[in-house]
């Protein structure tokens, strides 16, 4: 079985790591000229609104899915006119836009922040006097790793931000004081079979993923299992699904999905039965899904700009070193760790290890 990717970054090399062993064999669309899944793969050079590009994928392939979700409509609508594609159209369009990703949730009875559509500095003024401050302004579309938002404090910062991030349509955010962000990695086969892998504790820095440890019986597993669902119902959706969470008031507050393999799940690969990746593509290509059980303790360490020597890595003992063949560039992920312990507690010995390798 041939799979078509959309996008040729570290996702796909990663989905192509685990389709390989199946018998799969992948070909990327990427403009990039380094795009990283190239040496997995083959590598289609293309804007992806090229036409003859997109057909001769099309033509190529038994089906297309996605590394990344901000891909014009226009791609899938083409693509689907020649080959299955997933997850769907309607899936890609809401998660790549913040405010029909967040009217969803609102019209599903998932709690989220109280939010707003801003198309001018004055829907900003307004809105911040409605929902109040702090609040978060977002582009409504294209952002990632924190890149296309803004935290808004006090009063003066409200002035001109709405043209600081490009005066393009956006999502004002009232500002969660959350204690915990955790995200659920899911995955919905196509006759609607549905798994869940154990929710994952995340922390951030400047927006961007650093740490990722998967929970144990998790007291709030279920209730992010019932959120969870009811959106891949309402899209029947087909694939693996990230959504993030906002931990507050011992409840969930959804923040955000992603119609893909997740960063929060990279510790899947060494650390679960199944990976997301090798899950995902069970899930588009129709086979049975494998078990999202967890094996040991895991957790996962984001390398931004620069991998550490690769001989201190792996020298640490339950550590798996994924690099990524990308250049080394501030603030872009270029590869991570994995760890998978025996117990939490060496677990947690670990993970200062890798941290001190990063702060070297
Ligand atoms: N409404 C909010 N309240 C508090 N923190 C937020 C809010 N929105 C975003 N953040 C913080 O910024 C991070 C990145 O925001 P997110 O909306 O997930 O964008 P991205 O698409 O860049 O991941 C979140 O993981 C969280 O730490
Ligand atoms: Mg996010």
């Amino acid at each position: 079985m041939k799979i078509g990717v959309i996008g040729g970054g570290q996702l796909g090399r990663m989905l192509a790591l685990a389709g390989t062993p199946l018998g799969m064999n992948f070909a990327f669309l990427d403009p990039a000229p380094d795009a990283c899944a190239a040496a997995l793969g083959e590598h289609l050079r293309a804007d992806y609104g090229d036409q003859d590009h997109l057909r001769q994928l099309a033509d190529e392939v038994d089906l297309v899915t996605f590394e990344f979700e901000s891909v014009p409509a226009e791609t899938v609508a083409f693509l689907s006119q020649f080959v299955p594609v997933y997850p769907s159209a309607e899936a890609l369009r809401i998660a790549r836009d913040r405010w029909f990703e967040k009217s969803m949730f609102k019209d599903l009875g998932i709690p989220t922040p109280a939010f707003a559509d801003i198309q001018s500095q004055a829907d900003l003024d307004a809105a911040v006097a409605s929902i109040g401050l702090p609040a978060v302004l977002k582009t409504r579309t294209l952002g990632y790793d924190g890149k296309g938002q803004k935290v808004l404090r006090k009063p003066e910062d409200v002035a001109g931000t709405f043209a600081e991030l490009g005066s393009v349509a956006c999502l004002l955010e009232g500002f969660v004081p959350f204690t915990g962000e955790v995200s659920l990695i899911a995955v919905r086969a196509r006759d609607g079979e549905t798994k869940f892998y154990p929710l994952v504790h995340n922390t951030h820095d400047s927006g961007i993923l650093k740490l990722s440890v998967a929970s144990t019986d998790h007291p709030l597993q279920a209730l992010a299992e019932d959120y969870s669902s009811r959106v891949l119902r309402q899209l029947d959706y087909v694939g693996v699904m990230a959504f993030e969470f906002f931990e507050v008031d011992g409840g969930l507050k959804a923040n955000e999905i992603a119609p893909r393999v997740h960063n929060s799940g990279h510790w899947t690969t060494e650390g679960a039965e199944c990976s997301q990746f090798e899950n995902h593509l069970r899930a588009v290509a129709g086979l049975p899904l494998g078990s999202t059980a967890k094996v040991g303790e895991s957790a996962m360490l984001n390398f931004i700009g620069v991998v550490p020597p690769v001989e201190k890595v792996i020298a640490i003992e339950d550590c798996h070193l994924h690099h990524y063949g990308k250049a080394f560039k501030a603030g872009r992920k270029v590869g991570h760790a994995n760890l998978r312990c025996a117990d939490m507690a060496t677990l947690q010995a670990q993970i200062i290890k890798v941290q001190a390798l990063i702060a070297e």
